[in-house]
């Protein structure tokens, strides 16, 4: 008997290879306790709000290449407002993709783990680097330093984590023409 509650899953539809997500009827063994559909609801957050860490943290590391490049402070704010922004959107992403794990139609595999453990790397740079922005008007110049190195490690690991998902995903070749 079909239940009201679909599954979330990936399928390849049409003439198309690319997989979509769609609802699915019925539950899967072991899924479909009242805290695996709440694990699942967070989850579902994760490819709307991924998009969000990946361009403002990278956006806050190229303004702040072009505030040491040109030495102009208004750069600096841009990065800051940026960072700020996506060290917290870089939490709420890793949160939401912890949580998309329990999900029925996610293999665990090394490229899954390798894509946790970039992304949780990430998301904890782009925060300590939100967090250290705070402290940029202090005049020594040590607070400075480590918000860069915050930010450009973040920016890396949060590109890789983005790429790996990316592959999990849409494949190795995905990005061949
Ligand atoms: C800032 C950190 C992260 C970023 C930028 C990120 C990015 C991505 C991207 C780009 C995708 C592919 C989405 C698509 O093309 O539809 C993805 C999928 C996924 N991510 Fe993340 N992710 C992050 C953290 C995490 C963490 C910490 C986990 C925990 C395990 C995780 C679990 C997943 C899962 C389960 C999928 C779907 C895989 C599948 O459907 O086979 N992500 N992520």
């Amino acid at each position: 008997m079909p239940s009201n509650n679909p599954d979330l899953i990936l399928e390849c539809s049409g003439n198309t290879l690319a997989p979509q997500l769609v609802y699915r009827e019925g539950t899967t063994a072991g899924h479909g306790g009242k805290g695996d559909k709440q694990m699942l609801l967070i989850g579902k957050l994760h490819p709307l709000v991924l998009h969000f860490p990946i361009g403002l943290v990278l956006a806050a590391a190229a303004a702040e290449l072009a505030a040491i490049l040109t030495g102009r402070e208004s750069w600096r704010a841009v990065s800051v407002a940026n960072a700020r922004a996506g060290g917290a959107l870089a939490v709420v992403t890793a949160i939401a993709g912890w949580a998309l794990t329990s999900a029925p139609f996610v293999e665990p595999s090394r490229l899954l783990e390798w894509h946790r453990w970039i992304g949780v790397a990430g998301a904890t740079a782009a925060l300590a680097a939100a967090v250290v922005s705070t402290r940029l008007r202090a005049p020594s110049r040590h607070w400075l330093v480590l918000y860069q190195a915050g930010l450009f490690g973040a920016a890396a690991l949060i590109a890789v984590a983005g790429h790996l998902g990316a592959k999990m995903v849409w494949g190795a070749d995905f990005l061949r023409p």
